[in-house]
């Protein structure tokens, strides 16, 4: 493995994600060599890091891609041992909540030991002064909420088996530090989005879903909990608080949000604006509907068409209703605060799933299969 010597040595957990995505393109541009951890599938899934990947012939790499898998231990001791990394972020995780009532025992596998065992892994090579790691905790740990806005003191009250993995990982995160000295520290990150964000989220689903009807690709949005309210920022500047985190003199544990809460309906109703629709909201509870207002500009949509629908499909056995985060310590410790509003981060999700939307509509016109995939 021929790499540029004398740079600093970061190591990814979740590389092929969206946090990954972004991550690596930060520490790239800081002057990092970067090692990521993909997971072998059946086909390919680098895609959002494809842009980045480094022909292993060529000498002075600085982006390295190894086989592996939170659920293994030997190879993650492996991996650490080869690596030496100065900083480890660990983001890899099974991070869908509904997903996870669906698939429990692996995702405390994932997200609860996987944990452990990187902490593991440092300790057992003698890592303990070199080696600090980032854990990638979540507000989904407050679920119930017992204060609101949530911070670093606020209890938690995970209310889905993602959200007691994550608790089980933030406190190992803090056992270890205590424990062993290691500097290892706690992002408790409220949801953040992008362009990049897996397309079973609520959020791009919403913008995805949205492009397709204005392009007569799709005729509806069936969403769940509409009511749900989210402090929602952008994935770009939450990355570079991980690495602020992992800056500083002392490992400590902060929550990084905007301190702005949004429900899933006004997230339809912006996302909509942006194509210059107006919605108006019919019916309540589980007969819902999102119908077209007013139109603006071009599209397929018309006055009166019913776009978004709720199906209880996609409501959770126990909700995390609502969440909004204070990030005062982040602001004052680490001088960190979201450069992205809620309205430029709907903009620009809206604006890049138009583009998808129109080339998969120009695939179709030129008579080929465009793919339609759906939860
Ligand atoms: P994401 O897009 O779902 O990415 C998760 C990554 O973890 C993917 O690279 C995935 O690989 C990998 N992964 C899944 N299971 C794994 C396993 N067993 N071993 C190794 N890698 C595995 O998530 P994200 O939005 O970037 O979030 C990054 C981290 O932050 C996650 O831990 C998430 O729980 C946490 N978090 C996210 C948010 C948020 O709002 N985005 C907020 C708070 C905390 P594949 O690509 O192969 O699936
Ligand atoms: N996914 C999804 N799909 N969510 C829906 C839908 C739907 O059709 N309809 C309504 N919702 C509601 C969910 O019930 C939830 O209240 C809210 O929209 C947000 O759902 P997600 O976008 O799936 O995110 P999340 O808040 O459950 O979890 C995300 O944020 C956490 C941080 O708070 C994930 O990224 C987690 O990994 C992360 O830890």
């Amino acid at each position: 493995m021929e790499v540029i010597s004398g740079s600093r040595v970061a190591l990814i957990t979740g590389v092929t994600g969206q946090d990954g995505a972004y991550l690596v393109e930060s520490l790239l541009a800081k002057g990092y060599v970067v090692h990521g951890i993909k997971r072998r599938a059946s086909s390919f899934n680098t895609d959002r890091i494809d842009h980045l990947y480094q022909d292993p012939h060529v000498s002075n790499r600085n982006f390295i891609l190894h086989y592996g898998d939170l659920t293994d231990s030997t190879n993650l001791i492996r991996i650490v041992q080869q690596v030496q990394p100065d900083e480890i972020y660990n983001l890899g995780a099974q991070s869908h909540v509904a997903v996870s009532f669906e698939s429990p025992e692996y995702t405390a596998n994932s997200d609860a030991l996987g944990t452990l065992r990187l902490l593991e892994a440092i300790r057992i090579l003698g890592l303990e002064k070199k080696t600090r790691i980032y854990q990638a905790s979540t507000s989904e740990m407050f679920g119930k909420v017992q204060e609101t806005p949530q911070r670093e003191t606020t209890p938690f009250y995970p209310r889905s088996p993602y959200g007691v993995a994550k608790v089980y990982a933030y406190w190992i995160t803090v056992n270890y530090r205590e424990a062993y000295g290691l500097y290892a520290c706690n992002g408790i990150l409220f949801n953040h989005e992008s362009p990049l964000r897996g397309e079973t989220f609520v959020t791009r689903k919403i913008t995805r879903a949205l492009a397709r009807i204005h392009l007569g690709l799709q005729d509806c949005l069936y969403l769940g909990n509409l009511d749900a309210l989210r402090d929602w920022g952008h994935a770009r500047d939450y990355v570079e608080a991980m690495w602020l985190m992992l800056q500083q003199d002392v490992a400590e544990d902060f929550v990084i949000a905007t301190g702005v809460q949004h429900s899933v309906r006004e997230f339809v109703t912006r996302a909509a604006a942006e194509l210059g629709l107006a919605i108006d909201w019919r019916g309540d509870g589980g007969d819902e509907v999102g119908v077209v207002a007013s139109v603006r500009g071009n599209g397929a949509m018309r006055v009166g068409q019913r776009i978004v629908a709720v199906d209880p499909r996609y409501r959770r056995p126990s909700e995390v209703e609502t969440l909004l985060g204070d990030p005062t310590k982040a602001r004052e410790k680490l001088g960190w605060m979201p450069k992205t509003g809620f309205a430029d981060l709907v903009a620009e999700m809206m604006r890049e799933d138009l583009k998808g939307a129109q080339r998969d509509a120009l695939v179709r016109e030129a008579g080929y299969k465009a793919f339609d995939h759906h939860e």
